[in-house]
């Protein structure tokens, strides 16, 4: 019931962005703060779960797989908090954690995955007593972090190709090192062809209202070393006519059974931009970001955010009290512009419910 304590990392590149630091039953869930970066690589421990619970709603830690590790953490931490010995009251504990952290966000369904996860350990605890459930859930916790660095590091190799030499990729919000454990999806891909010695210059959406894409992206991409041009979402088209763009790729916070993919609102106008000048248009994610319990992407649920993030960049007013705002955290492109998805069993091209099947039952 030990692991080796983290050592913060110094560099992007040896990113732990959710950690389990110390024993099960002592330890506690080490995040980065992703509200403080770029100015500051710092560490938030949670010890309960309602510390996780806030870091997941106020996007500490944010980024549909990272969600979902921090999510599987936080029921071992609930658990926890009925103490050990009691099997029952550990039970119950774990499975009110759940149910909480289910409230957090709604959108990324890797959330619902790690905690659907988790409750099954529960249902087949049969005769663990608490201590032993506990070392069960952490265990299991453990199990989903390290399946997302491999999983990541697998999308990398089968994306890399794609990526074109001596040319220009766009990328909205940050699917990164700090939307996964460690590596990312949409950048794990560009991390895999740089390691190969491709080269190539990222364009970072901004990704307004909050800025994952300015604060997030550009900061990791700066760090490995890959050469990236920060700009502002409304330039992506000119960006595209002048010629600097030869292939979009974006991350996915859930996929729907014919393809239509939930992803950082702003990511729909890309699509249909990449569409209007032929340029390929890739989403990557693994396989725990796709729902096919539902038909299409009209059944995703999208979050809304309060009004303050977009009348509030960085705490100052700017725009006048009392407007009417919309604040839609995530919108949904649909599959038809969408040229292919990178998972960790190979590509889905052409997008449609028969290949999103046939390729996620591949081993
Ligand atoms: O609101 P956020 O920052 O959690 O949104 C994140 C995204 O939209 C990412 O693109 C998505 O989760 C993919 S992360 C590998």
């Amino acid at each position: 019931l030990s692991s080796e304590p983290d050592k913060p990392a110094g560099v992007a590149t040896d990113l732990k962005t959710v950690s389990w630091a110390g024993d099960a039953l002592t330890g506690v869930v080490r995040l980065i703060d992703q509200t403080k970066l770029p100015g500051e690589l710092s560490y938030l421990d949670c010890r309960d779960v309602a510390a996780l619970f806030e870091a997941i709603r106020s996007l500490r830690v944010r980024g549909a797989p990272a969600i979902g590790i921090a999510a599987a953490y936080g029921v071992v931490l609930g658990a926890r908090s009925a103490g050990w010995s009691d099997a029952r009251a550990v039970r119950l504990a774990a499975v009110e954690a759940s149910q909480y952290l289910r409230t957090s966000r709604p959108t990324a369904v890797n959330l619902f995955w790690a905690l659907d996860r988790m409750e099954r350990v529960v249902e087949r605890a049969g005769e663990l007593n608490g201590r032993e459930l506990l070392a069960a859930l952490w265990v299991e916790a453990g199990s989903i972090l390290e399946e997302d660095r491999r999983i990541c590091r697998a999308m990398g190799q089968h994306g890399k190709g794609l990526v074109p030499a001596g040319g220009g990729v766009l990328t909205h919000c940050n699917a990164g090192g700090l939307a996964t454990a460690d590596y990312g999806t949409a950048l794990g891909v560009l991390f895999a062809a740089a390691a190969d010695g491709v080269e190539f210059e990222v364009y970072a959406d901004e990704t307004r209202p909050l800025l994952q894409g300015a604060r997030l992206t550009a900061w990791e991409l700066q760090q490995r070393g890959i050469p990236v041009t920060l700009i502002c979402d409304n330039m992506a088209g000119w960006m595209m006519k002048r010629g600097k763009i030869q292939m979009v790729i974006v991350g996915a916070d859930r996929i729907a059974a014919n393809g239509d993919t939930a992803n950082k609102i702003g990511t729909y106008g890309v699509a249909v931009l990449a569409r209007a000048h032929g340029i390929p248009f890739y989403v990557a994610a693994p396989a725990s970001t796709f729902d096919l319990a539902i038909p299409d992407g009209s059944h995703i649920p999208i979050e809304e955010r309060h009004a303050h993030e977009v009348t509030h960049p960085q705490g100052r007013a700017a725009a006048p009290e009392g407007i009417r705002v919309a604040n839609p955290a995530f919108d949904v492109t649909p599959a038809e512009l969408i040229t292919g998805i990178v998972t960790e069993h190979g590509m889905i091209a052409p997008v449609n419910p028969a290949r999103v099947s046939a390729v996620l039952a591949r081993p």
